[in-house]
């Protein structure tokens, strides 16, 4: 029986990609260019199965494209957002996504995000490489202390839960949160001796830091907007590690300059790879390039969840992280 015939959209980890070779009739995209719509169609048109990525914009006039055969997408990434998934249900697609692998990887960019910020350390290391260290001094640099703070989340599934974890059980750390679909908070509350709160402005109140976990949709876009910042208070700290979407970046610049909110860590934005111009220009603003599942080993587990999932769906069986 001829091997089922998949294309890699992006370059993967070299283990991962050596996987799929083997397993599958396999096109790599070894220069790792970014597919158009027009060769995103063309996949869907010439092979069984997509493996595509959160920067691959899958909308339904990539899945619904005349003489389509491919049946599956297996995403590289566990938002899923980058995919229009109810045109995917409409054409029958089985999707699937790669959690947990990534959980504490993404929560450790949280923290260092949060520490970044709060202590000046990116502002300092440029301080430095510039040639502008005078030598210590008392009142020099001086930031904001992190051990024992209230941090703030909103959105309350694994990442979150590892983020309140380190945080609380490394840091000494107050934990609010509010997620209205979490199934047991009460293990939660427990775990993290957290505050259960009835909204979003409850939790902005009165948290040091506020931590991003909710994923990007039509509910949470923009769901940091001008007046959610004025709840926040001016020595308090904005981290989002989630989806660029859930902020709106035009607002967080207005706040930022305006001194309402005391600093931000980003990994993610609204326009990727696009940054808003201003954050660029703002010490008080740490900035990665979405880097939250960036190390070796998660990502060589997310490649391997895929190549789990596409395996099983070949096999006749359910994929284990289907999403639609
Ligand atoms: C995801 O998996 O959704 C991340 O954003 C990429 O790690």
């Amino acid at each position: 029986m001829s091997k089922p015939k998949v294309i890699v959209t992006r370059r993967w980890p070299e283990a991962v990609e050596k996987k799929i070779s083997e397993l599958f009739d396999a096109t790599l995209n070894t220069e790792d260019t970014p597919l158009s719509v027009a060769d995103l169609q063309d996949a869907m048109r010439t092979t069984d199965a997509v493996l595509c990525t959160v920067t691959d914009r899958m909308t339904a006039e990539v899945l619904s494209v005349d003489g389509r055969r491919a049946k599956i997408l297996g995403n590289f990434g566990v938002g899923f957002n980058n995919i229009d998934i109810e045109a995917a249900k409409a054409e029958g697609l089985v999707v699937t996504n790669t959690p947990e692998v990534l959980t504490d990887c993404t929560a450790d960019i949280a923290m260092t995000l949060l520490l970044s910020v709060a202590r000046r350390t990116g502002e300092g290391e440029r301080h430095l490489r510039g040639g502008e260290w005078t030598g210590w001094r008392p009142t020099h640099m001086m930031g904001a202390k992190v051990t024992g703070k209230k941090l703030g989340i909103i959105g309350m599934g694994r990442i979150a839960q590892a983020v309140a974890k380190k945080a609380y059980s490394g840091f000494d750390m107050k934990i609010a949160y509010y997620d209205p679909y979490l199934p047991d908070p009460d293990s939660v509350n427990k775990a993290f001796d957290a505050e259960s709160c009835g909204s979003i402005e409850a939790v902005l109140a009165d948290s040091d830091f506020v931590s991003l976990h909710c994923p990007a949709t039509l509910e949470t876009r923009h769901l940091m907007n001008a007046e959610r910042f004025k709840a926040m208070q001016p020595y308090a700290f904005l981290i989002n590690t989630a989806r660029g979407d859930v902020v709106d970046e035009a607002a967080l610049v207005a706040a930022l300059k305006a001194g309402t909110i005391a600093g931000a860590g980003l990994d993610v934005y609204e326009r990727e790879p696009e940054v808003t111009r201003e954050l660029l220009e703002m010490e008080n603003v740490v900035l990665l390039p979405h880097l939250g599942s960036a190390a070796l080993e998660t990502r060589e587990g997310m490649g391997f969840k895929v190549v789990a999932n596409v395996e099983a769906f070949f096999s006749g069986k359910e994929p284990p992280n289907r999403v639609a």
